[in-house]
């Protein structure tokens, strides 16, 4: 067991991509649970995948217009979890429930929510539909804790070295980092940074220019990152982690920009890119994983290089915030 796994439940996760779920339940494991999923009608479905009779999994049955047909007895579950039919009942009598999980579907996705409070509303990719903004995503399966890729993508000093030549040349320089934390997010502002000036960087840094870059972690799981220029130049690269289980997180990274006047074209380059990068980071982050496993545990060390790190493991294993402060990092 990694000891920073908790699962932190009272949030909305992603399931699934709106058009995975079609006519077939889709089976998920989220937080160590296993989910089916399943449309009723146009509404998005989540039970426990197990049927009450005798827990075979319910994802291998049928979806029917109102529930899910379980494939052994053929018993059938609404979206409420109530079993609403059982073929071989002669007379009506007690039926047990599956247990049912709030589902909705959001800006092309199937969200659950796995708690037992009143759920909040659903988290929202910013500039979705905003004029002039290029959007798409990109899902992976990473072979790491939730923790492990949310610091890498919030995590400077690696990219010299995973992502050599790409974002930075040189190892580090002098980089004030302002962090504000509250109960619900870290937020931390890079002052005085200097230029990326690797490939991603005389690709879409315009020469001179000077960026706001803003990196930020909003529990439970999701990470934000801005590059910003100007109103017209502007990069955001968001990742909802859904942690499968200690060892495992599938990642949708939302990936966001505004490049006036010749956006398509960028795109026709950042986003090749930004898959590659990406598959550099689950390469190396199933590389730490199987090194932890290999020792069993984690015995990590937080320098002042990872700031921003320390503060997201503390108020993922739920301890108190401190102040907001300014750090002087390498970055
Ligand atoms: S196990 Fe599901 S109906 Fe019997
Ligand atoms: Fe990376």
């Amino acid at each position: 067991m990694i000891e920073a796994f908790r699962p932190i439940e009272n949030y909305w996760y992603i399931a699934c991509f709106s058009r995975e779920l079609k006519s077939k339940p889709v089976s998920r494991t989220i937080l160590g649970k296993p989910l089916v999923l399943f449309r009723t009608g146009e509404k998005p479905a989540c039970l426990e995948d197990r049927c009450p009779h005798r827990n075979i999994a319910l994802s291998l049955g049928k979806v029917k217009k109102d529930g899910l047909q379980c494939s052994y007895h053929g018993w059938t579950f609404g979206a409420d979890g109530k079993c609403l039919r059982i073929p071989a009942e002669s007379e009506s009598g007690a039926r047990p429930a599956a247990r049912s999980l709030p589902a909705v579907e959001s800006q092309g996705f199937i969200w659950v929510f796995l708690g037992d409070k009143v759920p909040g509303p659903v988290p929202e990719f910013p500039m979705f539909s905003a004029p002039r903004w290029q959007n798409w995503f990109m899902e992976r399966e990473f072979d790491g804790s939730a923790f492990q890729c949310i610091e890498n993508f919030l995590d400077v000093p690696h990219t010299v070295f995973v992502h050599s030549g790409l974002f930075r040349t040189r190892e580090g320089s002098d980089t004030t980092l302002s962090i504000v934390r509250n109960n619900q997010s870290v937020t931390a502002e890079f002052l005085n940074e200097r230029q990326v000036d690797g490939l991603v960087g005389k690709l879409l840094v315009p020469a001179g220019s000077q960026a706001k870059h803003t990196d930020a972690f909003l529990m439970p799981s999701t990470t934000r990152v801005d590059y910003y220029f100007s109103e017209k130049r502007h990069f955001i690269v968001m990742s909802q982690c859904t942690p499968v289980d200690e060892y495992r997180t599938r990642v949708y990274t939302y990936m966001a920009f505004r490049f006036d006047p010749i956006a398509p074209i960028v795109r026709l380059i950042y986003a090749p890119l930004s898959s590659m990068i990406l598959n550099q980071d689950v390469r190396v982050i199933k590389k730490q994983s199987d090194n932890i496993k290999r020792f069993g545990r984690e015995a990590f060390y937080f320098h002042q290089t990872d700031a921003i790190a320390r503060e997201i493991r503390e108020m993922m294993s739920g301890r108190k915030a401190r102040s907001s402060h300014k750090k002087r990092i390498r970055a």
